[in-house]
This record gives structure tokens, sequence and C-alpha cells, in this order.
């Protein structure tokens, strides 16, 4: 079974922005976490990064057409992002949204997310971690569909 797990603007400046916000694991060092935690579980990743809203409507449908699992963080399109709402609507595979830091912990404007209820959960608030228990909870949410 393959993952994808997409992440949106700016997540390509991992480690250097906002650190105390982040965290200083840069997104190749996260790439690499996940992919070993993937191996581990038996599933094979794709993990993407775009500051394009069109790539990431693009990637979720390719993710929705191979009938793969899905872990999205829309960065700052979480927060405006219909297009990529719609596509996760469209999307009948496990979906998960995923973010670094603790949306409702912060600026009003981050606290909604458009894009959340198109998922089947969301993580959130545990960093680079995240990652990792994102892909754990894919794997059972493939698991629970399976059976
Ligand atoms: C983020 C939170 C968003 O508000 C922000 O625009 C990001 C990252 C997170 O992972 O905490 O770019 O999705």
């Amino acid at each position: 079974k393959t993952i994808y797990v997409l992440n949106g603007p700016n997540l390509n400046l991992l480690g250097q922005r906002e650190p105390e916000i982040y965290g200083s694991d840069t997104l190749a060092d996260i790439e690499t976490a996940c992919t070993a935690c993937s191996r581990g579980l038996g599933l094979t990743i794709e993990f993407r990064q775009s500051n394009s809203e069109g790539d990431l409507v693009d990637w979720v449908q390719e993710a929705n057409s191979k009938g793969a699992g899905l872990i999205i963080n829309p960065a700052a399109y979480t927060h405006t992002s219909i297009a990529l709402l719609d596509a996760l609507k469209a999307a009948s595979i496990p979906k998960i949204e995923l973010h670094l830091s603790n949306i409702h912990a912060r600026e009003a404007f981050r606290q909604h997310s458009v894009t959340a209820a198109a998922a089947d959960g969301v993580i959130m608030g545990f960093g680079a971690t995240g990652y990792r228990l994102a892909i754990e909870a894919l794997k059972s949410l493939i698991e629970n569909r399976a059976s």
C-alpha cells in the first residue's frame, strides 16, 4: 500500500523558518523519518512539497486515482483553500490533515481550517513527531477500511 505525504507552501523552509514554532528539523529530516517509519509498517511513501495550490490539488487527485492513503499538511492553504477542500472531498481514500503547530493556540486567522472537514482526522501540535503519529494513524485507517 502506498501513502502520499503532501506538504504545502513554505514547508521547504523548515529548519530555518520560525524554528521556535516549527522546530529545527528540516523537511529532508522529516522525509527521512517518514520513509523509515513507513517501511517499518510495510507502506510505500510518496513524500512531496509544493508552494503551489494547484500542485497540491493535482497530487490529491493522483493519490485518489491510485487508491493510496493521504497525509496532508496544507500549511497556509489550510486557512484559505476551497480548491483543496473540494479535492479532498472528492478523494474517497483515507486521509489525515496534519500540522506541526497547534493552530488553535495561534493567531485567530490560523484557528479555522477550511480543509479539515474533509479529513478523517487531524493531528496537530506535536511538531515533526506528528508525521510519525499520522503515518501510524493512517495505517490503522487503511486496515480498518480493508476489514
Ligand atoms: C502549519 C500551520 C499553518 O497555519 C501555517 O501557515 C503553516 C504550517 C503547521 O504545520 O503548523 O505553514 O500548517
